[in-house]
């Protein structure tokens, strides 16, 4: 009765991609009940958890959703220094935190520093490091590697490439390119989209999943969009935190052993917004662990965002009946 992995592709459940992204009532519980039952099948119920440290919220690009945009004057930049980093990532290690986070706008001027931190808090503390540093030749994806990353976060943002252009000023395929060049240098790699960007319809969402599904990634997460001041998208509308817990779930039965995270966006956009994505699906939270004077400067979703503390991860992690992923240390 309970199909694991949906095929073929197009449909889950009896119902079109479509049908199951605006989910409401009886069928969106019953998508979430299957997505729980996926990830219990596959034993991915224990909750991974990562502290970030955002690193730099300088950024070459700008991204008409995104307050870090090259653009945005207003912003009072700041990259820490190497020895902050591992100081903090010292932290997250002895709170028995197995994943420290690496997280920046794009900004090359970071790569000294990661050339010291990544082999040191890999050798002192055994962290599995991820990084999310944005698009970068293959060499540099190739350095950061040898030095003992071992996973990167590159979202597609959206599927759709005229619509990522005017979003992102950039070309899409440069962007899927870098992802292919992740998988090829054997990183773990989580990819996924915006959920509710100006311009995307039902369709755009779609063609989403199903690049998603095409990528195989091991990470893969959907965030609303959070509309954000000093932006061009500031005015428009948040994205609907239905759909993107309806897009969660789908991806837990596209990918069932994938990682897949409760971002804190949810949570901005409506309280218990993250509690609903673990319901969902989801078996990731990020701590933040940014020092609290750059936090506010650090900018992705809007300047009052939501900064998932340890204790709210523990408590929504008890609340979903889930617990958390013992490290093996
Ligand atoms: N709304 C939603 N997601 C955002 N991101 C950045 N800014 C926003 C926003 N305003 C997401 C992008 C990016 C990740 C680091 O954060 O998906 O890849």
């Amino acid at each position: 009765m309970y199909a694991l992995v949906a095929e073929p592709t197009e449909r889950i459940l009896g119902y079109s991609l479509g049908e199951l992204i605006d989910a409401e009532g009886e069928l969106q519980q019953e998508l979430f009940a299957q997505a729980r039952w996926v990830r219990q099948q596959y034993q991915m119920d224990q909750v991974h958890l990562r502290g970030v440290i955002e690193i730099s919220n300088f950024c070459q690009k700008n991204c008409n959703y995104c307050a870090m945009r090259a653009a945005n004057q207003k912003l009072d930049r700041y990259r820490l220094s190497a020895a902050e980093i591992l100081d903090i990532a010292a932290q997250i290690h002895r709170l028995g935190i197995g994943t420290l986070f690496l997280q920046a706008g794009q900004d090359p001027e970071c790569d000294a520093i990661l050339q010291e931190v990544i082999p040191t808090a890999k050798r002192q503390f055994g962290l599995h490091i991820l990084l999310c540093l944005g698009e970068y030749p293959r060499a540099s994806y190739e350095r950061w590697r040898a030095l003992g990353a071992d996973s990167y976060i590159l979202k597609f943002e959206t599927s759709e490439p005229a619509g990522y252009r005017q979003i992102a000023y950039t070309s899409l395929t440069r962007r899927l390119q870098c992802i292919r060049w992740l998988q090829e240098l054997g990183f773990q790699v989580g990819t996924g989209n915006i959920v509710g960007l100006p311009g995307q319809t039902l369709d755009t969402l779609v063609r989403d999943v199903l690049l998603t599904q095409e990528i195989q990634p091991d990470f893969a997460s959907a965030s609303p969009f959070i509309a954000n001041e000093n932006t061009p998208f500031s005015e428009h509308k948040s994205g609907s935190l239905r759909r993107t817990l309806n897009i969660m779930a789908i991806f837990r039965m596209l990918l069932p052993q994938a990682l897949i995270p409760t971002v804190s966006a949810l949570e901005k956009l409506e309280p218990g917004g993250q509690l609903a994505g673990l319901n969902a699906g989801a078996n990731v939270i990020t701590i933040n662990f940014t020092p609290p004077q750059c936090r506010t400067k650090y900018v992705i979703y809007s300047q009052r965002r939501f900064v998932v503390s340890l204790d709210h991860a523990r408590t929504i992690i008890q609340q979903a009946g889930m617990t958390v992923r013992p490290v093996a240390i």
